[in-house]
Formats: C-alpha cells, structure tokens, sequence
C-alpha cells in the first residue's frame, strides 16, 4: 500500500511530461520533422567544450579515491571554495567555502533549504505562475503553499500588495525564480527591493525571519542588456538555490549549489543543519566527479547568442500568428496568452497543428501556455506555418 501523501501525485502526474510523451507518440506517428515539440526545458545544447576537457583531464590526472570517493556531505572544499570566489568575483561579495554546500540540482538544493527551514503547517510564498514542482517539494515537509496570483498587468512581475496579505505567523519563506520559468521574465532592481522591504517589516512583525529562497538556474541565461540583480543584495535572509542544468547544459548529471551568506539570521547553525539535511534526505552528497568538472567550469557558458536568437524568433513567429505573449528576457520559455478561455482548448488545436504546448494551470498560470524554445532553431522556424493556420482558427 503506498502512502496518503504519495497518492495525489499519481493522479496529477506533470503535464509538461505528460504533453512531452504525446509529442513522443506524434513523432512515431507523424514523423519528428513533422512534429513541433515546445514541451520541456531539456536544453538541446551541448555543454561547452571545457566540461568534456575538464572530465577527460580529472579522469586522466585526479586520484581515483578523490574522483569517485565519499568527501563532506557539503562537497569538495576546493569545489566549494571556487564557487564562492567565482561569485564575489561577479557580485562583490564575501562568500567562502563554508556558505556553499554542493547539491544534486536545484530540485535537491530547494528541498534541502525547505528541509532545514520547514516545520509541518509552515507556509511558503510563491508567485504565480510558478515552476510546479515548487508544490511537491513544500508538501515534502507537511508544509503548506500560499500562492499570490499572476499579475498580467506588470509583466508577471509580483504585486507588493497581493504579497503582502498573504504573509502570516506561519510563513516561513518565500520563493522567487528569475530569470522566470514559465514566464521569461527578469525581476528588476525595485522588485527585490520592494520585497526585501516587505520582509523586513514582516519579519519584525512577526517575530522570526522570513528566508526569501532564490532559485536561480537560469541566472545566466538573458537575452537583453539588462543585468540580473544579485538577490542579497536587496535582502539578508536570502539563500540561493543554483544549478548548471541548464547554464552548461548538464541536467542529467544532477550538479548545483546552495548559498547561506554569513550575513543571513543563526547562519553558522543553518549551515550545519543544511548540511545534515544533504545528507538524511538521501542525496548525501552532490555527485563527485561533476563537482571536480564544475569546479574547473565556472567561466564556462553554453551557446546563450544560440537561444537569444530562438527567443526572437519563436517571439516573432508567434505574435505575427496573432497572438499575444511575454517578450523572454531570460530563461527557456514564452508565456502565451490563450485565445480562448480555457486554454487545455487551445492546446488540443496545437495539437491538430502538430504543435506541443504546456497548459498554463500546470504552472497556476491558467489561461495561458508555455512553450519551451531551448529546441533546435531550426524546428522553430518550420513549426511557422503551423502556427500561422492556428492563428487563423482564431483570427481568421
Ligand atoms: C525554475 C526551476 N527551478 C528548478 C528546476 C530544477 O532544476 P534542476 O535540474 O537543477 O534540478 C527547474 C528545472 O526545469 C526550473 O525550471
């Protein structure tokens, strides 16, 4: 017999895998050049070429027992220690090894700061729409999630007031993403320092710290001039969430970080705690051999020109379709407005159209569809006329 908690997952398994396996059994069907496929932030790059070099060089030079052995369940000192020189090199900060611990993505890094900070009954803030899965790992902890609704009007950037109300003795954190899955968009300076405000003042209220997680896999990942705020900055109880899933195009090997600034409230202990919780979750530690790679990586990027060009190009094809979206500034995604009300609807045209779509209400986003463009450009720009026949279904 399985447990309560797991049951409801069973019955609302993701949409975006969901819609990624029908565009599977379309491509059997219909021919993958035949099938436009928007559905997951699987990014079609390949990693740079130092990730190959740096595995090939550890493999060659690197004590085996380093390589492949058991080390801190917070990761590799030097690893750890060339994360935090690689930031205050770009931010100005003052990190060392000791706020960094090495983890197994993003998915594990949330789960890990969620873990130390989580009591049941606690609350956690997002904004909608918001990365799904954001539900599964509060609910991991017998917590509860609070949504603030989706704000068209300013971009889907969060409204201080709806934010507000929501904060209660309860809220133990609050989580922000940006660059934003699934809308693409950069939260700018006085969004974070409105919220980090919000915080404060709440904080006091209440009389314990509210942490604002920042999840941040697609920090590097931009496509106008404008510069991605660092969070601590507007805020002291952040913690960062990090991954090169997507910035190096590794998500299969599971490599990221945590960030717990010295700064931050009781950090010496919350440290200490994350560090147990890497461990009693189950991961133990982040993979050996990728925190090596990483390490030697940190300047390294993938093709980011390559998705910018992508961005520009889904962007044009669709709103000269007739459709209204969000211009991307960073991550994978376009946030497009359904035509009809109910946008399941307009996903099943797509689909007649061989075109794959996300429904928005996977993301609390409803009304909406996500499609994902880290796909080959080339798919972008035959999938054209599909979305020109849908455009006309609804505009003539
Ligand atoms: C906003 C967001 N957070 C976290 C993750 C999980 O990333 P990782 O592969 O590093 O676990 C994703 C993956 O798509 C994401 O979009």
């Amino acid at each position: 017999m399985i447990s309560k908690a797991m049951e409801p997952l069973i019955h609302n398994n993701s949409a975006v895998r969901a819609m990624f396996e029908e565009g599977k059994q379309m491509a059997a069907k219909y021919g993958a050049e035949n099938v436009y496929d928007f559905s997951l932030g699987n990014p079609n790059l390949h990693p740079p070429k130092e990730v190959k070099q740096a595995i090939l060089d550890i493999l060659d030079t690197e004590d085996p027992h380093r390589v492949h052995g058991y080390m801190s369940n917070a990761g590799f000192e030097t690893t750890r220690q060339a994360v935090a020189e690689n930031l205050n090199k770009r931010y100005g900060s003052h990190y060392t090894m000791e706020n960094i611990i090495m983890v197994v993505g993003a998915a594990s890094g949330l789960n890990i700061l969620l873990k130390t900070i989580l009591d049941p009954d606690d609350e956690v803030i997002v904004f909608a729409p918001f990365f799904v899965e954001y539900r599964n790992y509060v609910s991991n902890y017998y917590a509860r999630t609070v949504v603030v609704p989706p704000s068209p009007e300013t971009g889907f950037l969060p409204r201080m007031d709806a934010f507000e109300e929501r904060i209660t003795p309860k809220t133990k954190a609050v989580i922000i993403n940006t660059p934003n899955n699934p809308t693409g968009a950069i939260y700018p300076a006085e969004t974070l320092k409105a919220i980090g405000e919000v915080l404060d003042r709440k904080s006091k209220e209440i009389g314990h710290p509210i942490y604002l997680i920042s999840d941040e896999p697609y920090r590097e990942l931009v496509y106008t001039d404008q510069e991605v705020p660092f969070v601590p900055d507007y805020y002291t109880n952040t913690l960062i969430g990090y991954s090169f899933s997507k910035s190096l195009s590794l998500p299969g090997e599971r490599i990221g970080y945590v960030v717990i600034p010295s700064e931050s409230d009781n950090a010496k202990e919350f440290i200490e705690a994350a560090t147990i919780a890497n461990r009693v979750s189950g991961s133990v530690n982040a993979p050996s051999l990728m925190q090596l790679v990483i390490e030697r990586c940190l300047d390294a990027q993938v093709d980011v020109p390559y998705y910018k060009k992508n961005a520009e190009d889904l962007y044009r094809i669709v709103t000269e379709a007739g459709f209204q979206c969000v211009r991307p500034q960073g991550a994978f995604y376009l946030w497009v407005a359904s035509p009809v009300a109910d946008e399941k609807e307009f996903v099943q045209a797509g689909k007649e159209e061989h075109l794959i779509m996300v429904p928005g209400s996977s993301f609390a986003g409803p009304g909406n569809v996500r499609l994902s463009f880290c796909v080959s450009n080339d798919m972008i720009l035959r999938s054209e006329p599909a979305f020109r026949a849908l455009g006309k279904k609804y505009f003539g």
